[in-house]
């Protein structure tokens, strides 16, 4: 089940309790729906089956806190590991079926308690469960339309079995991208190859574009947690930016943001923190926080927590003494102008591509001005400006959508343009008489901002009404961010 672990202190409840998520009925209901959502696409002729993920190792027999499969979590709510969901669209009343483990008194003294198959019901509003070692008889029984133990009313699964007579019915997974035939398929695939050995009148369809699309689009509840997540992420980056100070070490930083989280009930960070200062702010996944910061560093701190499964990302660089140095600001003040521009092209209807379109043109004539470029046109500007400026968020904080859909009301998703400028970046440079001569152009703009790296991060949801930053809390102008430094200068 999601785990609703801890109440909020006191002083961060005042600003959270409207949006608090408290009982676990609402989520209930979210993913029934989420569940026949699914099945509507996946029509009566299918069986669908949805594994929860392994356990993974962190290091000799210590396994890294369970992280449940996004796909699982968003169709049961269901954090445990050895959980299986089967979905028949067609069945005459069971059409949704759970497996989870037995119980088992030695294991769960060690690592404690594993929902039984009511409470996995009460939890997920899956009415049928059954335990796991039942669930190799019940796909041999369907898909050799004997019938299944726990269906046994002859005409329940009859419009699959129909359709597995005819030839037409479908074996939905969700299968693992496979780039190349001489890769071991993952397990979906493996399941699949077996169960097409064994047995006939079915095709393996990839249920992944279904989950895509229903997971791009969020319901009212997950909104609402989205919008409290990230409620809590901007928390967290204020308590950061009132840690940072000359002196002070990266891994400070990170701990007063993830203490944050913690202190509110979110499961976990939603990615690991990025905390950067100095020439660390231009390794976009610097993760280490091992260096002590100096007076005039900028500091990028990119991080979000995952609270009930959902998770924002934000990002926010800043001059750890409080003042941004004219250098630093002439490059803030472009990443700023391009995600303003990108926040305009974000409406209902426009392509993904205009946010980065928009945010490209402001960031190319903004490098341009500063003699970082020599083209006012053409993708020459991509040396500074190095990654994508938008993505869904969700469940995943790279979330799952279909590609190239137009903006609709419900998606979630991130503005994100940044420019680094990194003088190893020459080195990439095939060397060509043009590129020594772009090189020579630029180099004492290079040098002037060299080391510097600035991104601005903002998690967005598309509404009806219009787009909803839902990291408007955090401070994002020169004035504001410098404001809000000066003011938690007394407590820093
Ligand atoms: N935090 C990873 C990203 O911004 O995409
Ligand atoms: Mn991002
Ligand atoms: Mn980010």
């Amino acid at each position: 089940m999601l785990n609703f672990r801890r109440q909020f202190p006191l002083v961060v409840a005042v600003a959270l309790a409207i949006v608090r998520i408290a009982s676990a009925g609402p989520m209930q209901e979210d993913v029934k729906g989420r569940r026949a959502r699914v099945m509507d696409k996946l029509g009566p002729d299918t069986v669908a089956v949805f594994w929860s993920a392994p356990p993974r190792i962190y290091s000799n027999d210590v396994n890294y806190e369970y992280r449940q499969d996004s796909n699982l979590l968003y169709l049961t709510g269901i954090d445990q590991e050895d959980t299986i969901l089967v979905l028949m669209p067609g069945n005459r009343t069971k059409r949704e079926i759970l497996f989870v483990r037995e119980a088992d008194a030695r294991r769960e003294h060690w690592n404690g308690h594993s929902l039984t198959p009511s409470e996995a019901s009460v939890a997920s509003g899956v009415e049928t469960v059954f335990t796991a070692n039942q669930f190799e008889p019940f796909m041999a029984g369907v898909l050799s339309a004997q019938g299944a133990p726990g269906l046994p009313q002859a005409d329940e699964a009859k419009a699959f079995f129909d359709a597995l007579g005819q030839g037409r019915a479908n074996l939905a997974l969700l299968l693992e991208p496979q780039r190349n035939l001489t890769e071991t398929p993952g397990p979906a695939r493996q399941f699949a190859a077996r169960m097409r050995d064994r047995f006939f009148g079915f095709q393996v369809k990839d249920a992944t574009p279904v989950l895509a699309g229903l997971r791009q689009i969020k319901t009212p509840y997950e909104q609402a947690v989205l919008r409290q997540s990230v409620l809590i992420s901007t928390e967290a980056h204020k308590a950061g930016m009132r840690a940072a100070a000359p002196g002070k070490w990266e891994y400070q930083v990170e701990s007063a943001i993830e203490a944050v989280y913690l202190n509110n009930g979110a499961m976990s960070w939603g990615y690991p923190s990025i905390v950067g200062s100095g020439p660390n702010a231009t390794i976009l996944h610097y993760e280490k926080s091992s260096r002590q910061m100096e007076n005039g560093d900028l500091l990028l701190v990119d991080a979000a927590a995952n609270f009930e499964g959902l998770t924002g990302d934000i990002t926010r660089t800043y001059p750890i003494n409080g003042h941004f140095t004219q250098a630093q600001r002439d490059i803030y003040e472009i990443v700023f102008a391009a995600q303003e521009a990108g926040i305009k092209a974000a409406k209902i209807g426009a392509a993904p591509d205009d946010i980065q379109k928009a945010c490209d043109e402001v960031l190319r004539a903004g490098l341009v001005k500063l003699g970082l470029v020599t083209e006012p046109t053409g993708r020459q500007f991509k040396i500074w400006a190095t990654h994508g400026v938008t993505h869904w968020i969700g469940m995943d904080v790279h979330d799952v959508g279909v590609r190239g859909k137009p903006l609709e009301a419900g998606m979630a998703f991130t503005i994100e343009p940044g420019i680094y400028i990194r003088d190893q970046a020459f080195n990439d440079l095939p060397k060509t008489p043009e590129n020594a001569a772009f090189i020579e152009k630029v180099r004492a703009a290079v040098e002037k901002y060299k080391n510097i790296g600035v991104r601005i991060e903002d998690s967005f949801l598309l509404l009806p009404s219009g787009v909803e930053n839902l990291s408007a809390a955090l401070p994002r102008t020169v004035a504001d961010v410098e404001r809000f430094l000066s003011e938690s200068k007394g407590s820093r």
